[in-house]
Parts: structure tokens; C-alpha cells; sequence
């Protein structure tokens, strides 16, 4: 049995610690939170994001992807500098931007330890809850006060999904790690323009460390390429998954799909950067 993550947990209304009151979440004050039939918990409060969240077709196409393994290095290599940096009986770690839950899984098959899932989209939740049961996953949006108490866990992952610096530098304990995987310039390149895919932004190495500035010093950096030889189904849940997923034709993306070769070559080039927390002056 793993270590339980809900006691690093605070309301997301009035910040005291939330327990588990049978499979509800409750603070001394009375707010509750009651589990979702698939074991996630909502903590969206107030009016929640201006974000647009995955939809579940979406959230499909990537639960699809992961699970061909395509991108399994590269959840290895984070699974690994994350395990790194857990700590003692008590460790912990974020995954923001959770999504399906696969990167979290593979941190957890590697290295047990209280684990919280922290998405925007109950769709991407409701597979992560399924893929990570051990974990407490919350809807919750990455750029309101994070439901976490004060350096609360070893580690931050995010994988290709948004970064509030100041909240993870909070919740992250002295000599914690948040590691940050981004795309580099040239990923998926030979199918970008082909599926409709919003060009890539790559997130230029001086960008990511420029908006961690100030909460985080960068301790270390790897390029991970992976080359794929996808199916067309693969260039589906590809071009499906990503941000483009909001606006793509599925009748336009079908046809494409259906032109292409049983094989594509396609490069993914991914980034992973590794964050200290800065010692953070009394408030
Ligand atoms: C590109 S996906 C990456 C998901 C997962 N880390 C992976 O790599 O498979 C980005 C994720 O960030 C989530 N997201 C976007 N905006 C968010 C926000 N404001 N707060 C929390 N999650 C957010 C999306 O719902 C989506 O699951
Ligand atoms: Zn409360």
C-alpha cells in the first residue's frame, strides 16, 4: 500500500488540511468533496479557467497514444530523475498537468511514494484515476492557489503542460526538484503540416528558464530524441492529442490518415530540464 497523499492536501476554499471523511474530502470547516464515480476529486472552485480543457475525444486520442508505448523512454527517463529525488518514508510528488496519468504511472511503478494528479480536465482525470488509484487525482487549475500544502513534496513533474513557477516553488520542500519535459525545435516536424497540426511551439530553452526565474534555478538539462515509425492510427491520436485537438476536422484528419503509408518515420525531440526551488525570502 502506498503512503496516502491527502495529508497534503488543503481546501481550496479556506486552506486548512483536508482529511478523508469515508471516500469524501472535508476541511474542518465544513467544505467537502465528494469523489467521482471514478475515484477523482473536484477542487475547481469559483469561476475555474479561461483554459480550454481537453475534451474527451482528446483525451482519448492520448490515452490511446501513451499506451502504445511509443513515448515510454521518455516517461523512463523522467521516472528515473524523478525517483532520484524522492526522499525517505514520506516522499512525495506533483504530476501538474497529469492528463492520462502515464508519465505519473511510470514514476510510480519505479518508485512508490504519495502521489497527487493534478489536471484541469475531469476527462483527462477519469483515466488517470483508473491508470493511478494509488494516487489522489484532482481536477484543479494549475493557475489558482495550488490545493497543496507548503513544501509538501520532493517533486514537481510536468510533462508538455502549463507551469505556474511560484506555486510549484511553494509546494516544493528545500532541495526539491521540479522537472519540466518540452518539445525542441523539429518535433514531429514530418507530420506537423501534413495532419493540421498547430506548429509546435518549441519552448526555447532560455524561455523555460527566463519564466522559472526568480523561483527556481535550473540544475540540469537533457535532449531525449525518440525516432518512431507510426501507424496511421498513431498520426491520428498524434495530430488528436495535442493542442490541435480543439480545432481539427475529424472528417479532414480521417482522410489524411487514411492516404498515409503503414509506416511513417517521424522524430520526436523532446527536452528534460531539471529545477531547484530558490531559497525563498521570509514572507
Ligand atoms: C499536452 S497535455 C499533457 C498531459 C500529460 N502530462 C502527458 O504528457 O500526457 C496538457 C495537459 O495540461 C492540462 N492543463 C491545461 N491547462 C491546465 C490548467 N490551467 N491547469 C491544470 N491542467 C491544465 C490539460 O488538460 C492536459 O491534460
Ligand atoms: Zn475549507
Amino acid at each position: 500500500m502506498l503512503p496516502d497523499a491527502a495529508r497534503l492536501l488543503l481546501c481550496p476554499v479556506c486552506r486548512n488540511s483536508l482529511t478523508f471523511r469515508g471516500d469524501r474530502l472535508a476541511c474542518p470547516e465544513g467544505h467537502s468533496f465528494d469523489a467521482a464515480r471514478q475515484g477523482y476529486f473536484n477542487l475547481l472552485v469559483g469561476k475555474g479557467t479561461v483554459f480550454e480543457a481537453d475534451t474527451a475525444a482528446m483525451v482519448a486520442a492520448r490515452f490511446d497514444f501513451l499506451s502504445s508505448g511509443h513515448y515510454r523512454p521518455l516517461a523512463d527517463a523522467v521516472a528515473e530523475l524523478a525517483a532520484a529525488a524522492l526522499r525517505g518514508a514520506d516522499a512525495a510528488v506533483l504530476d501538474a498537468g497529469t492528463g492520462t496519468g502515464h508519465y505519473l504511472n511510470a514514476l510510480l511503478a519505479v518508485a512508490p511514494a504519495s502521489a497527487i494528479g493534478l489536471d484541469i480536465s475531469k476527462f483527462a482525470l477519469r483515466r488517470a484515476a483508473r491508470m493511478n488509484p494509488d494516487a489522489v487525482n484532482l481536477v484543479s487549475d494549475v493557475w489558482q492557489p495550488l490545493p497543496v500544502a507548503d513544501a509538501a513534496v520532493d517533486v514537481v513533474t510536468v510533462v508538455f503542460a502549463p507551469r505556474n513557477a511560484a506555486e510549484f516553488a511553494r509546494v516544493l520542500r528545500p532541495g526539491g526538484r521540479l522537472i519540466v519535459v518540452t518539445p525542441r525545435s523539429g518535433h514531429l516536424a514530418e507530420i506537423a503540416g501534413q495532419t493540421g497540426m498547430l506548429g509546435i511551439e518549441p519552448a526555447k530553452e532560455e524561455r523555460l528558464a527566463a519564466s522559472l526565474a526568480g523561483h527556481f534555478a535550473q540544475r540540469s538539462t537533457r535532449e531525449l530524441d525518440l525516432d518512431l515509425g507510426l501507424e496511421p492510427a498513431d498520426v491520428g491520436n498524434l495530430a488528436l492529442m495535442g493542442p490541435a485537438g480543439h480545432h481539427l476536422d475529424p472528417a479532414a484528419l480521417d482522410a489524411i490518415i487514411a492516404a498515409l503509408p503503414p509506416l511513417t518515420q517521424v522524430s520526436a525531440r523532446f527536452r528534460i530540464s531539471v529545477f531547484e526551488p530558490l531559497e525563498q525570502p521570509p514572507a
